[in-house]
């Protein structure tokens, strides 16, 4: 049977570092807190007007391609997963393209708006194109540039203390090797919770909450108002999120989707030789390595360095573990994730 394997990945996040401390300075916040709550020590962000979604994402692919030992014209698709891209519409994913120049064909390009689980969710979506022998060589990247759109000030701190920018990214392509590859992923949504961490305006829906006399909206279907003050001023122009709901969430979704791959592969926990989980908060991995019974050294953590980058964070963390010799040929890895929508997920591959 066909499978798809990684190989080539890459990361990339950007040289400035910004700790803890920073924060502190403009908002009221502690790196005790920070660190108590979070994890998080220090995180990236991309440098302004220079860098973008897109530039760090193709950085990470370049590398991811190189990684594979093959050329940028032989990739046959490109799938972008992020939730801060460089522009509304269109997507991420035709940037990278002309950013490296791949110039062969007019190969297809996606753009996945799943927030936390986009890598995960993306991982599939191109094992079926792999698998199916529709493409050869897909090129998954997952990038953010989250710090282009935090609320810096107090009323923001419990979103903006936790995001950093970087970007990651695989080449995934066909092996014949059953043993190799993407085993299983299961994906898995809740859009009942999809305001409890949301980021609401600009949007058609206007983000009035049904309070559209508040935020300007009239009924008139030719009123352009997309962005009001009003919105400005309530901050829906940010990132929102019910920190302590989305966590109880997390913690209660991430070992089942767990345990879903790992049980359709005939696997146990103790079998994981890595478990790479989305980097939202270093006490949700601790949670899942309790719950798992999984040891140190079956679980990688990073986020302390980097914070939260969302879609970016397991394939910089793979590939983090990658080039530390932490992932060997052979080794059973899972990647979970959990976030936004909700939406949550998981593969299980051997490496
Ligand atoms: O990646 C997508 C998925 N995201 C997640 O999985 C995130 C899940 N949630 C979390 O990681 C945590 O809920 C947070 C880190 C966001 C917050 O930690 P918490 O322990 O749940 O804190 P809390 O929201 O319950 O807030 C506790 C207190 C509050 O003050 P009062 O009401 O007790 O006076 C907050 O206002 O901490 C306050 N607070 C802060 N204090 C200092 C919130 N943010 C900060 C801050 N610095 N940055």
């Amino acid at each position: 049977m066909k499978r798809t394997k990684i190989a080539g990945i890459g990361h990339y996040v950007p040289e400035q570092v910004i700790a803890n401390s920073e924060l502190e300075k403009l908002m009221d916040t502690t790196d005790e807190w920070i660190q108590e709550r979070t994890g998080i020590q220090e995180r990236r962000f991309g440098v302004r007007h220079k860098e973008t979604t897109s530039t760090m994402g193709a950085e990470a692919a370049r590398k991811a391609i190189e990684d594979a030992g093959i050329d940028k014209e032989e990739i046959d698709f490109i799938i972008f997963a992020t939730l801060s891209p460089d522009y509304f519409f269109p997507g991420c994913g035709v940037l990278v393209q002309r950013e490296l120049g791949i110039s062969k064909t007019e190969i297809g390009a996606l753009d996945i708006r799943n927030q936390c689980s986009g890598f995960v969710y993306g991982m599939s979506v191109a094992d079926q194109f792999v698998r199916s022998g529709m493409y050869k060589k897909v090129l998954l990247i997952g990038a953010e540039m989250h710090s282009m759109g935090l609320d810096f000030t107090t009323r923001g701190r419990n979103v903006s203390v936790i995001f950093g920018d970087g970007a990651g990214a695989v080449v995934l392509q066909p092996t014949e090797d059953e043993n190799q590859g993407i085993l299983v992923s299961k994906l898995h949504s809740d859009g009942r919770e999809a305001e409890e961490l949301a980021f609401i305006s600009p949007g058609c829906h206007g983000g009035y909450h049904g309070e559209k006399e508040k935020y300007g909206f009239s009924d008139n279907p030719f009123d352009t108002v997309f962005i009001t003050q009003q919105m400005v001023d309530d901050a829906l122009i940010y990132p929102n999120m019910n920190g302590q709901h989305v966590f109880k969430f997390a913690v209660k979704k991430f070992p089942e989707v767990i345990m879903e791959v790992l049980g359709e592969a005939g696997y146990k926990p103790a079998d994981i030789n890595l478990l790479i989980p989305h980097q939202a908060n270093l006490r949700i991995s601790q949670f899942v390595q309790r719950v798992l019974k999984l040891n140190d050294d079956q679980v990688y953590n990073n986020i302390q360095k980097y914070g939260n980058t969302t879609a970016a964070s397991i394939p910089i963390a793979l590939s983090e573990a990658y080039q530390l010799g932490k992932v060997k040929k052979g080794d059973l890895v899972c990647l979970a994730a959990f976030g936004s929508g909700f939406t949550w997920g998981a593969n299980l591959l051997r490496w």
